[in-house]
């Protein structure tokens, strides 16, 4: 079952980018070596019943000592482009000095994309702020956001002779509001003020970060990474109507509207004045610096009922729809319809899709892995780039999340999202049919 788009979209143009994402904690493994420091992800990992199984970040996909085959396995899918992040406890110890073993590690591997011909994303924080950190507030203290100014400006300066494309955050929502306001991701803290709190000075951070950046790299491109959702009301209902409106405020505007506007969403002076965070005189033109691009990680969407107490609450789609082994229901509708509407809102700068897949419950039988469900949901998201493309929204790129299966937060191993399936006893890869599919795929475009 090959993967299709129209003969004439844009997508097969040899300008659009097609590329793999992974994220260090998520692979790397060797959680212990060459002085890397502890993360709040190895704490969460180490609180009994906060991440499945048990399961923690210390051996991973051994990425770290296996390297240079995991970028052969990148040649082999065809792609264009790689995305990968950079693990803060690896590159600095505790006084902000750089630690050149790390530092090291990502040379090597960097030096080694490009010299393969890679186009290289980098994203600065995908989650694993060193654990020092956190023991003095983490995100909720404002003095977080300047000391990534300092992990930006040293890693920019170290890496950027190799890096094209500079994302200083992935996904603000999840790290703030799952890690401290719902209390499933790490640090794993639970007040309803300090989401917003933590997303204010994650985004500060951001904007601070960016002219430092641009002085270290300037012939890369800079931007920041959201996940956004489709939101949906469960009926007609006013009420319920109401209820879209607030969630689709919170998950999505929350987060772009500053970027592009300068403001936190109106609407939620009125209507949820809770959810506003304490913001200093400055902060906002700070946060709204333009950006080069905007990367968009999408993998669902969401139905929302009116809830008395939360104004909001999730239900699921009444009518018969498919979801994948994590829960998430395959919309890729819903997909175009987001892009479509962002674009009505706001000036966009260019946009790369960073993240899409979709986790199957993979089985390895004789060297294969027959995942025909992720080869669906990945063309049917592919063409709903293409007919957002179609409808103006100017989208450069598109990665697959994820290059090989890898652990999947709160979920541990348990949930497998790769185009290469890993048995994580021998450390094996094997490429998926969705793997050669995408390759297929890849290899057919023209030039
Ligand atoms: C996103 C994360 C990524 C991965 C996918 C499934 O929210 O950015 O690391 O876990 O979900």
């Amino acid at each position: 079952m090959p993967i299709n788009l129209p003969a004439n979209s844009k997508m097969l143009n040899q300008d659009f980018i097609f590329g793999v994402a992974t994220a260090a904690f998520q692979i790397e493994g060797a959680a212990q070596s060459d002085n890397r420091l502890p993360s709040i992800w190895d704490t969460f990992c180490a609180t009994p019943g906060k991440v499945k199984g048990m399961d923690n970040g210390d051996i991973a996909c051994d990425h770290y000592h296996l390297w240079e085959q995991d970028i052969q396995l990148i040649k082999q899918l065809k792609v264009d482009a790689y995305r990968l992040s950079i693990a803060w406890p690896r590159v600095m110890d505790k006084e902000g000095k750089a630690n050149q073993a790390g530092l090291d590690f990502y040379r090597r591997l960097l030096k080694k994309l490009k010299d393969e011909g890679l186009t290289v994303f980098v994203t600065l924080y995908h989650w694993d702020l060193p654990q020092h950190l956190e023991d003095k507030g983490g995100w909720l203290n404002r003095e977080t956001a300047y000391q990534f100014t300092k992990y930006a400006d040293l890693v920019t300066k170290e890496l950027g002779e190799w890096v094209d494309s500079w994302a200083t955050f992935n996904e603000p929502f999840c790290a703030a509001f799952l890690g401290y306001e719902l209390g499933i991701h790490a640090p794993g803290l639970n007040k309803p003020e300090y989401g917003r709190q933590a997303a204010h000075h994650i985004l500060l951070a951001h904007g601070l970060a960016l002219p430092i950046i641009r002085k270290n790299a300037p012939k890369s491109q800079v931007g920041i990474v959201l996940n956004m959702n489709r939101s949906y009301a469960a009926s007609e209902k006013t009420e319920d109507q109401f209820a879209c409106l607030v969630r689709e405020t919170l998950d999505n505007q929350f987060f772009i509207e500053p970027l592009m506007k300068g403001q936190y969403p109106q609407l939620l002076k009125t209507v949820a004045p809770q959810y506003l965070p304490t913001v200093l005189p400055g902060d906002m033109d700070i946060i709204s610096q333009p950006i080069d691009f905007l990367g968009m990680n999408f993998y669902t969407c969401n139905h929302n009922a009116f809830d008395a107490d939360n104004l909001f609450k999730n239900v699921k789609n009444h009518r018969s729809v498919e979801y994948t082994d994590i829960g998430w229901e395959i919309a890729p509708h819903a997909f175009a319809e987001l892009l479509v509407n962002l674009h009505k809102q706001y000036t966009l700068p260019p946009i790369y899709i960073t993240e899409n897949g979709a986790a199957c419950a993979d089985q390895l039988i004789d060297g294969d892995v027959n995942d025909e469900q992720r080869i669906r949901y990945l063309e049917g998201h592919l063409n709903a780039v293409h007919q957002a493309i179609e409808s103006g929204v100017d989208i450069r790129g598109y990665f697959a999340w994820s290059l090989m299966d890898n652990f999947e937060w709160a979920e541990g191993y348990s949930k497998r999202f790769g185009l290469t399936y890993v048995d994580y006893q021998t450390q094996k890869r094997t490429i998926k049919r969705s793997g050669y599919e995408y390759r297929d795929f890849l290899n057919s475009r023209k030039g």
